[in-house]
């Protein structure tokens, strides 16, 4: 039965994990995967989630199985951290959120979800975007088309390209929209630009889509929660999904969330209902340990004080990086102006590199960037830095 299967195409982001793990050269650099490392090139465990988990280990929990959404402690605990502990939407019992693995389960149960209800409706996402948002809606079923999103002439947002698409969007169809810290441009628009997106989505009756994997990579908790709460202001019904990937460095235990922000209490309740067989049939339930640990550590007044500032902590090592990047290759005569790095929000430097010199940055000098010219400044470090810097100059020559 497998004879003609045909060999699929590597993915194009986590494809370059197994590509540079191959990579035998001792001077190679990863900066593909969107994944955080620290000064000395390692991936950190928070001392937030070393206490919680040292905490978790002692009590000795069982491991029966979680609610098909999972625990209502860390459920409840996203829902806090995305609106804020005194949210009216909280409040009213209008959201529902269940615990997904990762953001890309959350994305996926969301999409799953939606095609349930709204079979014809449209996918859009932003051009460019995250590699796996096509794939993944596309895998659910849906059409996925573009809407207007990067100005590679500014380095910045095309914000009236955006607005024009979206007027021209069929009601009901389905916006994916990045939260913050734009995967990959590292663009984001402004909050009066986010207020004119909420009005258009309201006015074309469209369903937003909101993705959240980078909350705190920006400016901070509450500050990067501007687009989430111009929509829950709104009293439109939306979703979002979220990860705990980055923000807590717990890539590997796939905790994030699905958020769905309904009418009322009354529908939350009858959406959830329809969420949870759409988990049951893929997973069945959560696993229960970094929805626990990450629960402990934001209800825990110490703990997520110390997280915060863990946070605070990685966020200015980025930025560092960009400003380091850009003198590194000022420095080495590079006649081109990249001091558009620095304004650039999140893990990713879209560099504005073609394929081919990603393709030689590869093969030449061992670093690896996803094709698009994305490249993840989270990964560079005081060590590696200068050996980037010289392979980015030589591959612009
Ligand atoms: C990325 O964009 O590199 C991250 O979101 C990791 C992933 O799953 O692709």
């Amino acid at each position: 039965i497998f004879a003609a299967v045909e060999m699929a195409p590597r993915d194009p982001i986590l494809g370059l994990n197994e590509a540079f793990n191959a990579d035998t050269r001792a001077t190679k650099v990863n900066l593909g995967v969107g994944v955080y490392f620290t000064d000395e090139g390692k991936i950190p465990l928070l001392g937030a989630v070393k206490a919680a988990e040292k905490t978790r280990i002692e009590a000795a929990p069982a491991r029966g199985y979680q609610p098909i959404e999972g625990a209502a402690a860390y459920n409840n605990a996203v829902a806090a951290l995305l609106f804020g502990k005194d949210s009216a939407l909280l409040a009213n019992g209008q959201t529902i959120t269940i615990e997904a693995l990762g953001g890309t389960g959350a994305l996926k149960v969301g999409a799953d979800y939606l095609k349930r209800l709204l079979p014809n409706a449209t996918v859009y996402i932003s051009d460019p975007s995250w590699e796996n948002h096509r794939a993944l809606f596309e895998s659910a079923g849906f059409p996925v088309s573009n809407y207007a999103y990067y100005d590679a002439a500014t380095r910045g947002v095309n914000f009236e390209g955006m607005l024009a698409d979206l007027r021209q969007m069929p009601a009901q169809s389905i916006v994916v929209l990045h939260a913050c810290c734009h995967n990959p441009t590292g663009a984001d628009i402004t909050a009066a630009q986010w207020e004119q997106v909420v009005a258009v989505i309201r006015e074309r009756n469209l369903i937003g889509f909101l993705d959240m994997a980078y909350q705190g990579f920006a400016d901070g908790i509450k500050e990067d929660a501007v687009a989430l709460d111009l929509f829950a202001a709104s009293g439109l019904q939306f979703l979002v999904s979220s990860s705990f990937s980055k923000s807590f460095s717990l890539y590997g235990e796939r905790v994030g969330a699905l958020t769905i922000v309904a009418s009322s209490k009354e529908e939350a309740g009858r959406v959830m209902s329809q969420v949870k067989r759409v988990v049951r049939t893929n997973y069945s339930n959560p696993p229960t340990h970094g929805g626990a640990v990450v629960a402990a550590v934001l209800s825990s007044p110490e703990l997520r004080q110390q997280w915060e500032d863990e946070l605070a902590g990685m966020r200015l090592r980025i930025r560092e990086m960009r400003k380091s990047l850009v003198e590194k290759l000022a420095a080495r005569g590079v006649a081109q102006d990249f001091s558009f790095v620095i304004k650039q929000r999140g893990m990713f430097s879209y560099t504005g590199l073609t394929v081919e010199q990603v393709e030689k940055l590869k093969t030449d000098f061992g670093v690896y960037a996803v094709g698009t010219g994305r490249i993840c400044v989270a990964a560079l470090n005081t060590k590696n830095i200068d050996y980037v810097a010289d392979a980015i100059t030589a591959v612009l020559k």
